[in-house]
């Protein structure tokens, strides 16, 4: 969003938090001078309700660009029925496909009417192959993967861009804050990689390294990807458990 912002594009943001939306906001507006609105939403639930206090709070507004960001994840990598709870079953597929399928529905007809609009749905490179260890989440990507090259058939060529972005790991609070390397690239790397490739790519890593990386994964033997998420779920729940020390006083 900050990177949209110093393009000076005016920016919606919806998230959970009011107090952290507000000061995101502030910051926008006083560094970029664009106007920013927030609103407050939690994706966790699919009451109707929910969806039409963000249409109507969004009428009025011509959206060119819908960012599909919101998602989840387990806490920790590891086998289906130990680290998917019944009530993460609900809040992924709520946080993580209904909020694309609804949002999309709510501003794609804005857009053809005015023939202009980028949607892009962040999806993830583990809905690109099933992931294990992250099945559910893999799915739910696999969801967004999908649904966004449908829709780029069906609207591009109607000035409508829609681009399913499958990065691999980025260092931001899903991953921990890992320490960012080359592969696993801070934030702002990744969004200032991905934004140069709105309207040039519509399924996209989003990212070099982690393009070559997809390259030699995706026509790897599934073995091969099977032994890249046992080394990832490794290292990722290593991680966790560093963290969680910290978290309790320990070095
Ligand atoms: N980090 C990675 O390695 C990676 C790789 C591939 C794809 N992705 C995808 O990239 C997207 C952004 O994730 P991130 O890595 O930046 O993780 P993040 O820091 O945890 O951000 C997740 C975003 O989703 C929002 N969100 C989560 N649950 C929500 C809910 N119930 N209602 C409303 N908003 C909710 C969060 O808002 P709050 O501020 O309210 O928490 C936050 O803005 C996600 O779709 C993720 O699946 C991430």
């Amino acid at each position: 969003m900050i990177q949209l912002a110093a393009k000076n594009i005016n920016v919606i943001l919806i998230s959970r938090d009011a107090g952290l939306l507000m000061e995101l906001a502030r910051d926008i507006s006083n560094e970029f001078h664009v106007r920013t609105v927030t609103i407050q939403a939690d994706f966790s639930s699919d009451d109707q309700s929910l969806y039409d206090m963000l249409e109507s709070r969004l009428q009025g507004f011509d959206i060119v660009y819908l960012i599909n960001n919101v998602g989840t994840s387990h806490d920790t990598l590891d086998r289906f029925h130990v680290n998917t709870p019944d009530k993460l079953v609900a809040r992924m597929i709520n946080v993580n496909m209904m909020s694309m399928a609804r949002m999309t529905r709510m501003l794609l007809p804005g857009m053809v009417v005015r023939r202009r609009g980028v949607i892009i749905n962040v999806s993830s490179a583990f809905g690109r192959n099933p992931a294990p260890y992250l099945a559910m989440y893999g799915a739910t990507k696999s969801f967004a993967d999908y649904f966004s090259r449908a829709l780029q058939k069906e609207f591009g060529k109607h000035h409508i861009a829609v681009q399913s972005l499958t990065p691999y790991i980025v260092s931001t609070n899903m991953t921990k804050n890992a320490p960012p390397t080359t592969l696993l690239p801070s934030a702002e790397t990744f969004v200032r990689s991905a934004l140069n490739t709105i309207g040039l790519e519509s399924r996209t890593h989003g990212y070099l390294p982690h393009s070559i990386l997809g390259t030699i994964l995706d026509n790897a033997p599934s073995l091969v990807r099977f032994y890249y998420m046992k080394l990832f779920r490794y290292q990722a729940n290593k991680l966790i458990e560093k963290q969680k020390l910290r978290q309790s006083g320990h070095k």
